[in-house]
């Protein structure tokens, strides 16, 4: 199983094919997901420390391009599945965001 590494948080096996959001949601990794998984909000941001995917999706592209200083700097973790270790940093955790609820849980397979 592949590792995923959450800085300040800990390192964990997760099962190949886990939405990554979910993952560092299941592991204290305390990601926002307002829009839910759907590429609209950008709170599931993180930063890769190593293992960043080379790939995309066209949702999380268009996002990124449209938002400023994104694309090059944050990934979107409701757009990833970890299938390789991955060391990532959360950068909005749900603590330290003045919100009642990270938002409603994505489902288990990449939206839209
Ligand atoms: S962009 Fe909203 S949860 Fe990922």
């Amino acid at each position: 199983m592949p590792k995923l590494k959450i800085e300040g948080v800990g390192e964990y096996e997760v099962p190949v094919g886990t939405r990554l959001v979910n993952a560092l949601e299941d592991n204290g990794g305390e990601p926002l997901h307002r829009c839910g998984g759907y590429a609209r909000c950008t709170t599931c941001q993180v930063e890769f420390l190593t293992g960043e995917p080379e790939t995309m999706t066209e949702a999380e592209r268009t996002k990124l391009e449209n938002k400023k200083d994104a694309l090059g700097k944050i990934r979107l973790s409701c757009q990833i599945t970890v299938n390789h270790d991955m060391h990532v940093k959360v950068l909005m955790p749900f603590s330290k965001s003045g919100l009642d609820d990270p938002g409603s849980r994505p489902e288990d397979h990449i939206t839209p």
